[in-house]
């Protein structure tokens, strides 16, 4: 399973990244406006400051709703650097855009996906990644892990190589639902990650550990 950070913050990215378990970072218009990036070329650099933190793929989403407009802002993107994987929002627009982009070489990742059926495009379009919103659906009291299995259970079924990025993760129980309902990517913040080592029985294992090497060693 590929652990993606979910941020626009270069320090978070650094601190996930020295951990030496990030395969990649995903953004989004919201999280570039917390951070407050703004402008064309100031959007652009920031992309490229994160692909050089990072070895791995690095989501930039395009801003434009209608076909041309995708196309042209894609394009941009993935010549901005090889990691670029352009995001792209599962309207009507985004499957035809994702599908030019497939013929033509661009990696993409399909956004905002809260169904089964919008993940099928997704996939028949050609899509790189699809990207459910596991924490969004739960915000409407709907399981969003359920959503990510039943999309892995038939991408397998049907041999899709669209690869299941499992997004709006929002604490890190969550990362370990979605890991055993199979997902190939997990995009976390941060906290959620480093969620993952608590365990007061560490804590108290170790201070013990140190306490009676230091009792024989002083
Ligand atoms: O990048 C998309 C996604 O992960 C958003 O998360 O917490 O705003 O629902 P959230």
């Amino acid at each position: 399973m590929k652990f993606f950070i979910d941020t626009a913050n270069l320090n978070q990215i650094k601190e996930a990244n020295d951990l030496g378990v990030l395969d990649g970072v995903t953004t989004n218009p919201s999280l570039m406006a917390k951070e407050g990036i703004k402008g064309d070329s100031n959007i652009k650099q920031h992309y490229i400051d994160i692909c050089n933190i990072v070895k791995g793929d690095v989501s930039a989403e395009v801003i434009a709703t209608d076909f041309e407009g995708m196309v042209k802002e894609g394009e941009e993107l993935a010549a901005l650097h090889e990691q670029i994987v352009v995001k792209v929002p599962c309207t009507k627009e985004g499957i035809k855009a994702i599908k030019f982009f497939s013929e033509n070489g661009i990696r993409t990742n399909c956004t905002l996906v809260f169904t089964a059926g919008q993940a099928l495009l997704a996939a028949k379009a050609g899509a790189t990644y699809v990207s459910p919103f596991v924490g969004r659906l739960d915000d409407v009291s709907t399981d969003g892990v359920a959503l990510i299995k039943q999309i892995v259970d038939i991408y397998n079924y049907y041999g899709y190589q669209t690869e299941v990025l499992a997004a709006s993760i929002r604490h890190t129980m969550h990362i370990i639902q979605c890991l055993e309902a199979g997902a190939d990517v997990a995009t976390c913040p941060l906290e959620a990650i480093l969620g993952l080592l608590k365990h007061p029985l560490t804590d108290i294992g170790l201070e013990k550990f140190l306490s009676d090497y230091k009792k024989v060693n002083g």
